[in-house]
């Protein structure tokens, strides 16, 4: 008996941090600027948007990659937000890397594969810092999960450059209400209706930091939707062994309180 009560405890304790696991969201941020909101990708259920993604992944390359990096992701990996073979490969051979040297020992350029992962903007760090004021642009792939406030950050700084208030010497860089220190080396890179979107969606601001959120967290954490849809399978599996247990538990002990064990 003991030994069955110690199992639906251990039933209940599995489900429990299953449970915990699947809700447990990004840190906060302490910046009071920094307005924790909902994404869709929040909870136990939540899931990364595709549609959205796929629309973040436009605004990135057609403003972003100028000056960020995203260097953890092959184009190939665009499969996991619902590109074809073929649309990979296309989207690919619009960008240049470095082919291996030929017979001769002379380094060309070729289309790139789906395996090559996105290129970068700047050759290296000191051109990329040369090119901004000194500042460096960081590589995006993380930086939503990076970040404390994570994707809540994220929105706030895109929508953070303000006016500034009287008498704040900005003249290193620019304004923004979510940076840290609100001063910022990058200058405004989203206004709304910055992209045409192949979809049709209107490109407001809020629409277009949306989206490369739902990029963003995607490239960060491109296994959350089957980590989610897989936990929750396996929380659905500890309920169903729970209760199974403790039906059997009631059974066995009606038997030994009626004296038949
Ligand atoms: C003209 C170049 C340029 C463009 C275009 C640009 N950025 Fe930046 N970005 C920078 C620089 C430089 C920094 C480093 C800022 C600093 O250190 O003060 C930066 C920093 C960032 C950071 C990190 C902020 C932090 O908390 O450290 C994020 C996130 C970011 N950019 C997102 C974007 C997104 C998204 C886009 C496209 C919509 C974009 N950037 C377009 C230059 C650029």
């Amino acid at each position: 008996m003991f030994i069955i009560n110690k199992i639906i405890q251990i039933f209940f304790l599995l489900t429990t941090i299953v449970f915990f696991n699947l809700t447990n969201v990004n840190a906060n941020s302490n910046d009071s600027n920094v307005d924790k909101m909902h994404f869709s990708f929040d909870g136990v259920f939540g899931m990364i948007d595709k549609a959205s993604a796929r629309r973040g992944l436009q605004v990135y390359t057609e403003i972003c990659s100028g000056c960020h990096s995203l260097k953890h992701v092959s184009y190939r990996n665009l499969s996991g937000i619902g590109f074809s073979s073929d649309q990979i490969k296309s989207f690919a051979s619009q960008y240049e890397v470095l082919a291996d040297p030929d017979s001769e020992g002379e380094v060309t350029m070729r289309p790139a594969l789906p395996s090559d992962r996105f290129i970068s903007p700047y050759n290296n760090s000191n051109q990329a810092k040369y090119m901004n004021n000194g500042a460096l642009p960081p590589d995006l792939s993380l930086v939503v999960k990076a970040r404390a406030g994570a994707a809540s950050y994220f929105y706030s700084l895109l929508n953070g450059y303000k006016e500034e208030p009287e008498n704040f010497d900005s003249s290193n860089g620019y304004y923004n209400e979510a940076y840290p220190g609100h001063i910022i080396a990058m200058p405004q890179p989203l206004y709304g209706e910055d992209v045409e979107y192949l979809d049709g969606t209107e490109a407001t601001l809020e629409q277009e930091i949306m989206d490369l959120i739902s990029f963003l967290t995607w490239t960060g954490q491109p296994e959350l939707n089957e980590r989610k849809s897989m936990g929750f399978r396996v929380f659905l599996f500890l309920i169903f062994m729970t209760t199974i247990l403790f039906i059997s538990y009631k059974k066995i002990w009606k038997r030994v309180k009626a004296g038949l064990i």
